[in-house]
């Protein structure tokens, strides 16, 4: 398996051979969406076509059971994650879809005093919406128009794969990682994007020390699959 000892993501890109597990994602990527890949990699937002290859092949490698993402979007890693997934799963996405530019602290505080089911055209609802029926992938995915810590109260099956992209500040990762991950099953997987240590200018990389701060690595339960520099694949070991 190709990890991040093997493939350390401090290395720059060009020096870095390519992890055989990426290989493969990209493969069963070009198998699963042919012709359509690169129109799927159009759909607006911030997935590299390496990280959007790598959610549709574990979609497809992982349990039987639900997928939750958080932080739909417009729906690019929806599709992704949809796509490679088998029958047997289910893709729950949750995302509030108010914010007219994601994440940022106007759009925070306005959200505070916002009805969360009003549309102003302006948010990422309609396209989101408008993706799915695009990509004939309405019927797999069960749309939770939710804060992921309010989505949290109704949900409480073991999960096969969580893919956490919403609220990247250092306080929401740590509480996604403390909400959602004691519910992955073994063998089960956490995905987590914009784990560069520089992402978006937060210092330190906040997406990055949340998950080293939220003790999920010293645990003991969880192995790194494939890091990327701006993506990182874990995996839940079995007991
Ligand atoms: C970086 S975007 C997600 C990109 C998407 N995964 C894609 O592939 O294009 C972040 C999204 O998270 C949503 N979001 C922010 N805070 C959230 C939270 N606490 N729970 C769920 N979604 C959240 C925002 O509305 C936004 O659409």
């Amino acid at each position: 398996m190709a990890t991040d000892i093997k493939h350390p993501a401090w290395l720059p890109r060009a020096f870095r051979p390519t992890p055989s597990l990426l290989r493969q994602s990209r493969a069963f990527t070009r198998s699963v969406l042919g012709a359509d890949l690169d129109k799927a990699l159009r759909i607006p937002g911030w997935l590299h076509a390496d990280q959007a290859a790598l959610l549709c092949y574990v979609a497809g490698i992982c349990p039987d059971g639900p997928i939750v993402e958080i932080g739909s979007f417009k729906g690019k890693s929806t599709v992704f994650l949809a796509k490679g997934m088998k029958a047997t799963n289910k893709l729950y996405a949750i995302d509030p879809h108010i914010f007219t530019k994601i994440g940022s602290r106007q759009d925070r505080a306005a959200a505070k005093h916002s009805d969360n089911g009003s549309d102003s055209g302006e948010t990422s609802w309609s396209t989101f919406n408008s993706t799915l029926e695009t990509w004939v992938i309405t019927d797999k995915v069960n749309i939770i128009r939710k804060f992921s810590y309010d989505a949290r109260a109704d949900f409480d099956n073991a999960i096969a794969m969580l893919w956490i992209d919403g609220d990247h500040a250092y306080d929401a990762v740590r509480k996604d990682i403390e909400d959602w991950v004691p519910l992955t099953m073994p063998n089960g997987f956490v995905a987590f994007h914009d784990t560069h240590p520089k992402h978006l200018g937060y210092p330190g990389g906040s997406v990055l020390s949340a998950i080293k701060d939220s003790g999920m690595l010293d645990s003991g339960d969880f192995e790194s699959f494939l890091q990327l520099r701006n993506a990182w694949i874990l995996r839940r070991v079995p007991k």
